[in-house]
């Protein structure tokens, strides 16, 4: 299953606040700037939903500015679709390898950090094909508005509240 992780505010100054963000395992960082309300991956031209998938690697999401709303598909999970919202300074979203995942950012757009943990066997191509709902059935069945609806999941607020 995906995870929702806490991280600790570690110091606390007049109108600054330090977190520990640290992911022990994580060898690969990439930062996804979306302006506006961006989809990645984008749908086709004829308005499928597509997906990024990474056989090889985990991801740790979190969100330095603005909300985004990412779209999970794993079959081996019990309810095989769920639908997280992120918002900069809530927790950090843990996706495993092996699940089908597209996210779609506010209007305001969003900055997220992945402090991805990547297989030294891999490439970055392996890990950022893309994945075409309308070519895989499955996929496409367990998104479909015929299915039965995803479960949603909004987090609670962290920056900005005092503990
Ligand atoms: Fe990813």
């Amino acid at each position: 299953m995906f995870e929702l992780i806490s991280y600790e505010r570690f110091r606390d100054t007049p109108k600054v606040r330090f977190f520990d963000i640290t992911i022990p395992a994580s060898n690969a960082r990439d930062l996804v700037y979306h302006e506006g309300p961006a989809i990645s991956p984008h749908n086709t031209a004829d308005d499928f939903w597509q997906f990024y998938l990474h056989p090889n690697q985990e991801d740790n999401l979190l969100a330095l500015s603005g909300g985004r709303t990412f779209y999970l598909v794993n079959f081996q999970w019990e309810k095989s679709f769920h639908i997280v919202r992120l918002e900069a300074g809530k927790e950090i979203l843990r996706i495993p390898p092996g699940t089908f995942h597209r996210s779609i950012s506010d209007a305001d757009g969003s900055v997220v950090l992945n402090q991805a943990v990547r297989a030294v066997e891999t490439t970055i191509q392996k890990e950022f094909r893309v994945y075409n709902s309308k070519e895989i059935p499955k996929l496409y069945e367990v998104t479909s508005s015929k299915a039965s609806p995803p479960k949603v999941h909004n987090l609670t607020p962290r920056w900005g509240h005092a503990a």
